[in-house]
């Protein structure tokens, strides 16, 4: 089956969702487009070998000046034209790189997206946002420019690793609580057959994250207020990335426990009006096999994330205001707050380890 989603952003454009998705793609590619993949992906997927394909580095070293200037050079190098489409496959990375350059390019050529993890498929091949990092910090510089088209194949989901796909079910998990009742109960029903990467619970969960976020970027497609709910347990999670080296926690690893720390926060702030979500939250991410906690985080990956490194993290996240971190928080579920201020000193008690280590266990690693 295909689900296939509109987006009515300006301009708008079709997510579809399903096993297979990806041959639409290629058939919808004319001569002169080209393709642009992650050099890390299997190669058995037909069209990836095709000859001329460009290759970007895989993962997250592709989003740098480098690969940029090179991947720009290589568009010039075959002489494309403004006719030309780039259609770029691989994750969240790829399609931040490919993005960006098809903006550039001339001023601007047409992208479509293909992207070949969970994590891609709910979050970075929607909404336009593009980017490239900084040395000083992820995604500091990019555009925000909507792609063509967007073919989320839920085969790609297939040969991801434990580790790739458990982070895309982070985001899934956030997706669920900023969805309200619905969105968590649908969760509830499809989480262990999303734990086998069941085909039809993936296209119908991708297609639940999908519709969510399109709403939501229908409405605020620049970012100027309601898209910031889609940074739930970001600030945190953000934190945790920079304070244990990027790369060492997986994205969507991190978002998890950075939702349950702002669930907390909710509560310890006197936002939270259900008092119920946060056990709820824990037993979902428990089932997905996620970290629930800051803590959790800290025990599985033995780092000893101080919360003064935490919170001076935080001071740097682009959301912060005249350097004091602005908080996503939720009220309850489908009701989540963007821009909230908070006491350090709250903060830092949220942030503070709660487990005891059992006598004679290991510090934890500094970090
Ligand atoms: N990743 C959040 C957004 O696209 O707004």
């Amino acid at each position: 089956m295909t689900t296939r989603i509109a987006v009515a952003t300006e301009p708008g454009y079709e997510v579809l969702v399903g096993a297979g998705v990806f041959e639409f793609a290629r058939e919808l590619a004319a001569p002169r487009d080209v393709l642009v993949r992650d050099s890390g992906l299997p190669e058995a997927l037909g069209w990836l070998e095709t000859s001329g394909a460009i290759a970007l580095p895989p993962g997250e070293e592709a989003k740098d000046w480098e690969s940029l200037g090179a991947l720009l050079g290589a568009l010039a190098h075959e002489a494309l034209d403004r006719s030309t489409t780039l259609f770029v496959v691989g994750g969240g990375a790829a399609l931040d790189l490919g993005g960006l350059a098809a903006a550039l390019y001339l001023r601007g050529v047409e992208v479509v997206y293909c992207p070949t993890t969970l994590l891609a498929m709910v979050d970075a091949s929607v909404g336009g946002k593009t980017a490239v990092n900084l040395p000083e910090g992820k995604n500091l510089v990019g555009v925000v420019r909507q792609p063509r088209a967007v073919f989320a194949d839920t085969r790609f989901c297939a040969s991801q690793s434990e580790a790739e796909f458990r982070s895309g079910l982070g985001e899934v998990l956030k997706c669920a609580v900023i969805g309200g009742e619905r969105g968590l109960e649908s969760l509830e029903h499809d989480a262990a057959a999303l734990a086998k990467r069941d085909a039809a619970a993936l296209e119908r969960t991708i297609a639940r994250c999908v519709r969510l976020k399109a709403r939501i970027v229908e409405r605020d497609p620049l970012e100027r207020g309601a898209r910031r709910v889609l940074n739930l347990g970001h600030t945190f999670a953000h934190a945790v990335e920079r304070v244990a080296g990027f790369g060492r926690v997986p994205h969507g690893v991190a978002v998890a426990a950075g939702l349950g720390a702002a669930l907390e926060l909710a509560r310890a702030a006197g936002v939270l009006r259900d008092a119920t979500l946060p056990a709820r939250v824990r037993r979902m991410a428990k089932r997905l096999g996620l970290p629930a906690s800051i803590d959790a985080l800290r025990e599985e990956f033995s780092l000893a994330l101080p919360p003064r490194k935490l919170l001076e993290a935080m001071r740097h996240d682009k959301k912060a205001l005249a350097a004091q971190p602005r908080f996503v928080l939720p009220e309850r579920a489908g009701k989540v707050l963007h821009g909230v201020a908070c006491e350090p000193s709250l903060v830092e008690r949220v942030l503070a380890p709660k487990r005891k280590r059992a006598p004679g266990t290991a510090r934890p690693r500094r970090a």
